[in-house]
């Protein structure tokens, strides 16, 4: 606890560049335009960030007000960095005076009317995207000629104490010149603030006055209202220097060790010792050097373990495992932290070499059993931490490679003894494993991103642990007069954090209480003693005057329910129904958006369209939500971007002309592609799934024969699919759609329109176009009719299989399309020109394959089925070899209703 970094970042700005002078940057000679008397567009007037802060617990709003002095309507957009660590409380937006409010709702419940508004495409998500410590709130919405709109989000989260200071980091990005604009953070810390500051990079030393900073006994405050005249970047500029980041930092005073805080019924309390002794700690570094690591991460991971060598402290104990196909240990047993033997790691560091596979395993059962032999044969202190670090950033592929497997039998060896913390260096790495494996042995997962500040992370990683000075602290409340707790024993207290454990006082008749804190330093057993008075409910109001109310109560509910999503992510599946339920009801009951909730937000209804639902949602690390709208692809250029339509959020994945199938990957914003050649007659399967008893497949057909031409393209001519569930059977052909359901026939020809819907089942016919069927909610499909001329000499009429929405399919899809709808994980890199500039060649690593690639093109025909779409790829070559599993006449099957049981 207390080693996560505390961040807040806010971005503002407001889109409406259609007519602003100053979108297009780096142009000098802006003409001049009088903030009084706008320009025909959207003027965002006010930018007011507020946060009250009491013990730890921020409360932050943020209001941002627009009008629109055009004489047509436009749209107003608002966007927010949040800190991923806060939990969104109420969004609402006030258009007319007339407001429209957030609505927390169980997600299940949420998805339902997502769902049914995205039937009629009219939806977007509004959290988007997650950056490194932040997430993004974006919305936006159409304002009316001479009309205003205020938005407003309320956010929250506990302020975590971190190297010796809370911290809150605000990105300030208004992009235009604000009339008025805020920034107002209000601390309340009872145990009175020992230093304060504010601090922005974007402000030169004339403007550093205009952050007003004071603090004094309990309360602190900050605040920056930059005039317009002090937001210009130089006098009669018209753009603004407001663009960076903005923090504030402070701590409070440490006389008492505790200090615990109770408002009605809810106590919080904070346990920071002050400066102790170091207890010595041993650690195994359990480093990566599969052939993934080559270049630039292997060169920060090493300039990161010579830093942390030079800051080990010499009553430490060290080693070091290397792996790739095995586990290398530097020594046969941990080293004391002596010059000579850092000298001699240090050079062992600097030669590290790269080899190929990564084996995680075994080197972790190395670790710990280098860790056993040491306490057995006493090389070790008697008070001391025991820690392993894991760097990895990729999976396992050698020894165990089942993730669920090496976590088990981590756990087992580990025995509660020691604490492990995986970092996952870059994107590659299985994030929710890493995060299982570090939290069922008390410690937790930290990604490093891949970028030139890596071995920075590597090293605040370091020294956040850097230095322990307490183990096993027991945090001990009355039994009879508390309940409700959040975790009280800790494994280790590292100096510059805070232990935080809230609960509920069950005795309303309580005067006081006791709380012992109980633990271990570098040489004695600790303990500490609070007598806790309760206040009266006199003081309590007037101090709720300054404070916002019930603060105790919602950091108890914020931490209740972080502990509880964390330990769902361990549990067993019985516990995690519980867990679940707990953590939702929670979130509920106090209007939190976490993992387990949506916020619903209806707009207004527009002029030709309808009233349109928007969701936010908590994005969680690691794993992709159902309604994280996929980034709307940018080279479809004839699709405005607010023509909202389940379409443009999903670009699908499909297969067409002579057939290349393309995989689209949202995460990454590019696509797949591959072509399979097969003769005419061979059915390949696209998708299978036995749980949903869902299967299609298709058939393949081959050109006219004509004489003196070899022509060995092939297309689909033929689909089938099958729904076992619903005993249905579909047959495609470039003639005619036959539905099969029991024993019931239908028949329809391409030349006609029809539908046919029963239980969940919806099929349309659209004349001579295509036809699009769903099964339910989430797997919806449209195959495309390509004609030629009839008289064509060498083609014939073939199909194109569209997948529109994938996500009711099961973990165990399958097929040559099926297997990428739960997503595909691959790196590009080495990207090197060749003989046409427009389709270089990369390195593709992929599922520990190295494949050549090529960038190239396909066509997706839905919109335009003469022409089709261009989507820019990555080509695998010899027919998906690598990037399929197996090869490709695994495929093969015998009947287009094929369907493995
Ligand atoms: C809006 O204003 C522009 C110029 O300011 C003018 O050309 C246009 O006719 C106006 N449109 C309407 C609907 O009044
Ligand atoms: C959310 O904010 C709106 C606007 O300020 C307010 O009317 C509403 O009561 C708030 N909802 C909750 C649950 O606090
Ligand atoms: C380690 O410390 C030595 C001497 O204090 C210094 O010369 C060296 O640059 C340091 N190494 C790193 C990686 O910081
Ligand atoms: C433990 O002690 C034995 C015997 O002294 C020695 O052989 C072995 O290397 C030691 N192991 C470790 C991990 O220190
Ligand atoms: C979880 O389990 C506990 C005890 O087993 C029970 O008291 C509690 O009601 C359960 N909570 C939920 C939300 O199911
Ligand atoms: C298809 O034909 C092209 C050229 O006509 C040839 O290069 C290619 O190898 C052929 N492929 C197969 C699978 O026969
Ligand atoms: C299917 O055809 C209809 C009618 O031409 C068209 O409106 C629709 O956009 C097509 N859908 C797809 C996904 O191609």
């Amino acid at each position: 606890m207390g080693r996560l970094l505390l961040s807040l970042t806010v971005l503002f700005y407001t889109l409406s560049p259609i007519n602003s002078d100053f979108v297009i940057e780096g142009i000098r000679n802006i003409q001049k335009r009088s903030i009084e008397k706008p320009a025909n567009d959207i003027e965002v007037y006010s930018i007011i960030f507020n946060s009250q802060v009491t013990s730890r617990f921020a409360h932050n709003v943020i209001t941002s007000r627009a009008v629109n002095r055009a004489n047509i309507s436009k749209e107003a957009i608002f966007n927010v960095d949040l800190p991923k660590t806060a939990f969104i409380t109420n969004f609402s937006m006030i258009i007319d005076g007339i407001t429209y409010p957030g609505v927390i709702k169980e997600k299940e419940a949420a998805k339902k009317q997502y769902e049914k508004a995205i039937s009629r495409g009219q939806t977007a998500g509004l959290v988007r995207a997650s950056g490194r410590k932040t997430e993004k709130f974006t919305v936006s919405v159409n304002v009316a000629s001479e009309s205003k709109v205020t938005f407003e989000l309320v956010y929250e989260e506990m302020l975590k104490r971190h190297l010796g200071k809370y911290e809150m980091f605000i990105k300030v990005q208004p992009k235009t010149l604000i009339k008025k604009y805020e920034i107002e953070v209000d601390i309340h810390e009872p145990q009175g603030i020992s230093f304060l500051d504010a601090k922005a990079s974007f402000l030169t030393n004339d403007l550093l006055p205009t952050i007003q900073k004071s603090f004094s006994g309990e309360k602190g405050h900050v605040s920056f209202k930059p005039t317009i005249d002090q937001q210009r970047s130089c006098p009669d500029c018209e753009t603004t220097l407001l663009d960076g980041d903005f923090t504030v930092t402070y701590d409070v005073n440490r006389e008492t060790p505790g200090n615990i805080q109770v408002v009605n019924g809810y106590f919080v309390h904070f346990f920071a010792p002050p400066k102790l002794s170091g207890v010595p700690k041993n650690v195994v570094y359990v480093i990566d050097r599969s052939g993934s690591m080559w270049g630039r991460k292997l060169q920060q991971t090493k300039q990161a373990l010579l830093q942390i060598l030079n800051d080990t402290s010499e009553h430490d104990h060290f080693n070091f495992i290397l792996f790739a196909h095995d586990g290398v240990p530097w020594k046969n047993s941990m080293m004391k932290a002596t010059p000579e033997n850092l000298e001699e790691a240090k050079d062992f560091v600097r030669g590290i070499k790269i080899e190929g596979w990564t084996n995680i395993n075994d080197p972790l059962l190395m670790a710990v059993e280098l860790l056993n032999q040491a306490h057995e044969n006493k090389t070790l202190p008697e008070r001391s931490v025991s820690l392993i670090v894991l760097l990895t950033d990729g999976e396992a592929n050698k020894g165990e490679s089942n993730p669920a497997k090496i976590q088990e039998n981590v756990k087992k060896a580990i025995q509660g003894k020691y604490t492990l913390y995986s970092l996952g260096f870059g994107t590659s790495v299985d994030y929710p494993f890493l995060e299982k494996l570090a939290l069922e042995n008390s410690g937790i997962a930290r990604r490093i991103y891949e970028d030139s500040d890596a071995e920075l992370q590597l090293q605040g990683f370091y020294n956040e642990i850097a230095n322990p000075t307490l183990i096993n602290i027991k945090m001990q409340y009355p039994e009879n007069a508390i309940a409700d707790l959040t975790k009280n024993n800790f494994k280790h207290y590292f100096d510059g954090s805070e232990i935080v454990v809230a609960g509920r006082v069950t005795d309303n008749d309580l005067n006081s209480f006791i709380v012992d804190v109980k633990a271990e330093g570098a040489d004695k057993s600790m303990k500490y003693t609070e007598n806790i008075q309760l206040q009266d409910q006199d003081d309590v109001t007037e101090q709720q005057k300054y404070i916002f109310g019930r603060f105790t109560e919602r950091l108890w509910a914020y931490l209740t329910i972080q502990q509880l999503l964390e330990k769902r992510l361990y549990a067993d599946p019985s516990e995690k129904a519980n867990l679940t339920a707990q953590a939702l009801e929670l979130s509920l009951k106090f209007k939190f958006v976490t993992p387990l909730t949506s916020m619903v937000v209806t707009k207004p209804e527009e002029k030709d369209k309808e009233e349109e639902t928007l969701i936010a949602d908590k994005l969680v690390e690691g794993q992709s939500t159902y309604n994280q709208p996929k980034p709307q692809r940018q080279f479809i250029s004839h699709s405005p971007p607010r023509q909202a339509s389940p379409v443009s959020y999903q670009p699908p994945t499909f297969v067409d002309s002579d057939p290349h199938f393309v995989i689209n990957v949202p995460e990454k914003n590019d696509a797949l592609c591959f072509n399979i050649q097969e003769e005419p007659g061979v059915i390949l399967n696209l998708i299978e799934d036995k749980q949903l008893g869902i299967a299609v497949n298709g058939e393949l057909i081959g050109n006219k024969h004509i004489d003196n031409v070899i022509s060995n393209e092939t297309y689909f001519g033929r689909i089938g699919i099958v729904n076992r569930a619903m005993k249905i059977r579909i047959e495609v052909t470039t003639e005619k759609i036959i539905v099969l359901n029991n024993k019931n026939k239908k028949k329809f020809s391409w030349q006609k329109t029809g539908s046919i819907s029963s239980e969940g089942f919806n099929l349309v016919v659209n004349k001579r176009r295509n036809v699009t069927f769903s099964f339910g909610e989430g797997a919806t499909f449209v195959i495309l009719l390509h004609e030629v001329w009839k008289g064509h000499p060498l083609h014939r009429d073939f199909l194109g299989f569209y997948t529109m929405d994938d996500h009711t399919f099961s973990d165990g899809v399958h097929g040559l399309l099926g297997q990428f709808f739960h997503g595909v994980n691959y790196e590009i890199t080495e990207v090197h020109k060749t003989d046409d500039p427009d389709k270089p060649d990369a390195t593709m690593k992929l599922k520990n394959n190295l494949l050549t690639v090529t960038r190239g093109e396909q066509r997706d025909y839905r919109k335009n089925l003469k022409n089709g779409d261009k989507i820019p790829c990555w080509f695998v070559h010899f027919n998906g070899k690598g990037l399929i599993d197996g090869t490709h006449t695994d495929y093969i099957v015998s009947d287009i209703f094929s369907i493995s049981d």
